[in-house]
């Protein structure tokens, strides 16, 4: 019997598990019921009384050294399993909420003309902002020494006096019309480039949105009441127009439209400076000349044309004295804008 335990006692020492499922049968090799442990404390029955003490004592010792042996194991085994699997995540948790952005202004105020047009039928266009000297001027009439092409107002490509970046999206409207049949109502709104000095009122880089509208027998009279629709759902239902004679190669007559002081209501205040009107848009009725440069028939069709700054609505609407904060996202800045949509 001694020389049982002892063996016994030697094995459970020597005994290295590689994974648990080891760990486990040998659990039970050795301590189960009828385990190799369990079956020894039945034979000590049969040990000589004289015998018991020490006996008992060492089944003893060996019964907890298996058991102290296999203990150390499982916490072997369940440590090395928590570092290797990395911690689940809860999904039972409630959602954090990621922090919401907001628009930005000129997105704003961009999408409240898209829609004010929008309501009446016109079709939003798009187009390159690198542009070639036909669609950005010559095919709106641009007289090859207009002073708009000259180096001061045009970012031109240096190696290539025939690539510019587009001063106006009038650009993107000259491609409307070269690919489509009238009737045309679209508006294009886009970043647009001339080479101004940066200040509170001007930048090199801003956004418009035009407008052009072309079937048969458009008139004016169409242009002025489609203007004042546009300038009473911008800037309020009492909003008058007023249109001043003007002059744009590719409109004749060509006109500014100003709308009544949105901050004063007319009699005049610092944003007026104390006119009572706010120069908002050009427009005019598209000159002939440009759709027959178009492959439009100028003998059938007619047309009006209108475009605006982003920038100087927006400072209208929401009075913003530097038009430079519109690029420096500053988020003070821009967090003020998170309700408006
Ligand atoms: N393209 C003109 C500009 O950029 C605006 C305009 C558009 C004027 C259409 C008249 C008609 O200033």
């Amino acid at each position: 019997m001694i020389s049982k335990i002892q063996e016994l006692l030697r094995e459970v020492e020597a005994f290295e598990p590689q994974t648990p499922a080891d760990l486990e049968s040998f659990r039970v090799e050795m301590l189960s019921k009828k385990g190799r442990i369990p079956s020894l404390f039945q034979e000590f029955k049969n040990v000589d009384p004289s015998q018991r003490k020490e006996m008992g004592a060492r089944l003893n010792q060996l019964k907890e050294a298996a058991a102290r042996k296999i203990n150390e194991w499982k916490e072997a085994f369940e440590s090395r399993e928590t570092e290797s699997r990395p911690e689940q995540p809860d999904f039972s948790m409630p959602a954090g909420l990621s922090p919401l952005g907001s628009r930005h202004p000129l997105s704003v105020v961009r999408n409240r003309i898209n829609s004010i047009f929008e309501k009446i039928g016109f079709v939003v266009s798009e187009g390159p902002e690198i542009e070639d000297d036909w669609h950005n001027f010559s095919a709106l009439n641009f007289p090859e020494e207009h002073p708009a092409r000259d180096m001061q107002d045009t970012f031109f490509i240096e190696k290539n006096p025939d690539i510019a970046l587009r001063t106006h999206t009038s650009s993107v409207q000259v491609r409307v019309m070269e690919n489509q049949k009238p009737p045309i109502r679209t508006i294009s709104p886009g970043r647009v480039f001339r080479n101004e000095a940066i200040s509170a009122r001007a930048h090199c880089i801003f956004h418009q949105v035009e407008g052009l509208y072309i079937d048969e027998q458009v008139s004016f009279a169409d242009m002025k009441q489609t203007l004042l629709y546009f300038a009473r759902e911008m800037f309020g239902e009492e909003t008058q127009i007023r249109l001043r004679p003007s002059f744009f190669p590719f409109t004749e007559p060509s006109a500014e439209m100003d709308v009544s002081c949105n901050i004063c209501g007319g009699p005049g205040c610092p944003i007026c400076k104390y006119s009572g009107w706010i120069e908002v848009m050009g427009c005019g009725m598209v000159d002939p000349n440009v759709l027959d440069n178009c492959g439009i028939d100028s003998s059938k069709y007619s047309g009006f044309a209108f475009g605006m700054g982003i920038e100087r609505i927006a400072m209208n609407i929401f009075q913003i004295k530097d038009l430079r904060m519109f690029f420096e996202n500053d988020i003070r800045f821009l967090r003020q804008f998170s309700s408006a949509i």
